[in-house]
């Protein structure tokens, strides 16, 4: 029944012959339809004109004289409404199924839609069975359903929301970088260096039948990058503000709702930083000044999440934009978290890392707000991380940003910038040959500077209150799942 042919259904005629002459007069007194996307069509700024519309349709409702189809191309949220005389409907024109329409753009009488396309011609490009779709045409599915099929999931209006929203949050990110002069450096994915040291990598080699046992590609073992922070530095020598904003991998066994083996990274560098207020002064005007930026340019897609998916999530994010983040050292989160009643599973005692438990603990403590926690224990952070020197007890000026719903979303820190002190560590750590390149960065017009990392994927949890990593980015990739 369902044959992959194209179909193409106009306006008939009772004989071959009419019908032949009525198309040869329309094509006469017809300019060629002007091709139009989805969201120009709905624009209004067509009204009146011959146009052709591509897309796939969201849904077909037959009625006496008429069949009503809305069809959407990616564009919008919102579909075009497409009229067709019964004559033009056809079994294959089906929810899901590709069309091609043409006809007139005129004004609607509905209040739903600015326009609807009173189509004369429509084929049916690519056929699809409404039985065997997953997805039905009446039903809103879940973010966990649509998951199961991560080739076909883009078609639900929920996840094509996310992939705009998720497009625009890119462009609003490069905005911010470009209006406050930072240059975008493209560091490598392909690096020897253990930028985090939690041995969390995966090892890149070739593969193939003329492969050297025992022998490396590269002359050094070399890993997908965890970070591109190192690299970062390096440019931060001569470029006081650099980002980097591309893909990471961590080799983590980690089932959870936060992490991915291959997740986004905006990363900043700064040079000639006095203090750790200069990365978070960045961190909170980025986050603001991107959310801002989404909130007005996915009004719809935004909506859909915060009233259909996570309602009631719109009114954390206003009070996330209208706050100042506040600012706690390690030692009174440790505090926090020691005096309150909550029975928490890992240990809170200081030295020992805040776990998600603690960090959504705390974020909730501080007014379910975004928080920044400084100067977390020296041996707790990477060799980068700069010595607190003049503290009590031994810290790094390391800070993390934590979030509602999701916890660590930023971390960074004030990078040790002193020769004598980071070869010291480094060489404790039996790194001092392998980062020897590093070293040489000190002795060569140091100064002090410091970065930091968003995760763009939880930044999406972030705004859109999603609570699955999974659902934010279009091909998750995490441990022991089958990949596309
Ligand atoms: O805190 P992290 O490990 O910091 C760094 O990598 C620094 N070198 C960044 C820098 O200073 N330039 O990672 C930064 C952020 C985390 O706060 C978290 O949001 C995200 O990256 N992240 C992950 N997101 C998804 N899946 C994972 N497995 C993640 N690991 C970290
Ligand atoms: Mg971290």
């Amino acid at each position: 029944m369902f044959q992959a042919v194209t179909k193409t259904l106009s306006v008939t005629s009772t004989s071959p012959v009419c019908r032949g002459i009525l198309l040869g007069i329309r094509h006469y007194c017809k300019k060629t339809p002007t091709k139009l996307r989805v969201s120009e069509a709905l624009s209004g700024a067509d009204l009146g004109a011959n146009v052709k519309v591509q897309g796939w349709v969201r849904s077909v409702r037959p009625q006496k004289a008429n069949v009503f189809l809305h069809v959407n191309d990616g564009s919008s949220l919102q579909p075009l409404q497409v009229i067709t005389g019964a004559e033009l409907s056809d079994p294959s024109l089906t929810f899901g199924s590709a069309v091609e329409v043409t006809g007139i753009l005129k004004k609607s009488p509905h209040k739903k839609q600015p326009v609807e396309l009173e189509a004369d011609q429509i084929s049916v490009i690519g056929e699809c069975n409404p039985v065997d779709f997953p997805f039905k045409i009446k039903e809103r599915h879940g973010l966990e359903y649509i998951r199961q099929f991560p080739h076909l999931r883009c078609r639900t209006n929920a996840f094509s929301s996310l992939l705009r929203i998720r497009s625009e949050a890119t462009t609003a990110i490069h905005s911010y970088f470009k209006e406050n002069d930072f240059v975008q450096i493209h560091t490598p994915i392909i690096t020897s260096n253990d930028c985090e040291g939690a041995g969390e990598l995966f090892q890149v080699e070739p593969s193939g039948p003329d492969i050297v046992e025992d022998e490396y590609f590269f002359s050094v073992p070399t890993f997908l990058t965890v970070s591109g922070q190192l690299h970062l530095e390096v440019i931060s020598g001569a470029f006081s503000r650099v980002y980097t904003f591309g893909p990471t991998f961590r080799a983590e066994n980690s089932q959870s709702r936060r992490h991915l083996a291959e997740f986004y990274m905006v990363e900043a560098e700064i040079s000639f930083t006095q203090s750790i207020e200069d990365l978070t002064k960045v961190m909170e005007d980025m986050f603001k000044s991107a959310t801002e930026h989404v909130l007005a340019h996915c009004v719809e897609d935004v909506d859909l999440f915060h009233k259909h998916v996570t309602p009631g999530h719109r009114d954390t994010v206003d009070a996330m934009m209208k706050s100042s983040f506040p600012v706690i050292t390690y030692t009174e989160a440790v505090d926090i978290l020691n005096r309150s009643s909550e029975k928490f599973t890992f240990p809170t005692d200081w030295g020992c890392d805040l776990k998600t438990e603690h960090e959504k603990y705390l974020v909730k403590h501080c007014g379910n707000t975004p928080v920044f926690v400084t100067d977390y224990p020296y041996d707790l952070k990477p060799f980068y991380a700069r010595d607190n020197q003049d503290h009590p007890e031994r810290t790094a000026a390391a800070v993390d940003l934590l979030v509602p719903g999701v916890g660590e979303l930023c971390g960074g820190s004030l990078r040790e910038e002193r020769l004598d002190l980071l070869s010291a560590r480094l060489e404790e750590a039996g790194l001092e040959d392998i980062y020897s390149w590093y070293l040489d960065l000190r002795r060569f017009g140091s100064v002090p500077h410091g970065g930091f990392g968003l995760g763009f994927e939880r930044y999406l949890q972030c705004i859109l209150g999603v609570d699955n990593i999974k659902d934010v980015i279009p091909f998750p990739r995490f441990s022991h799942s089958c990949l596309l």
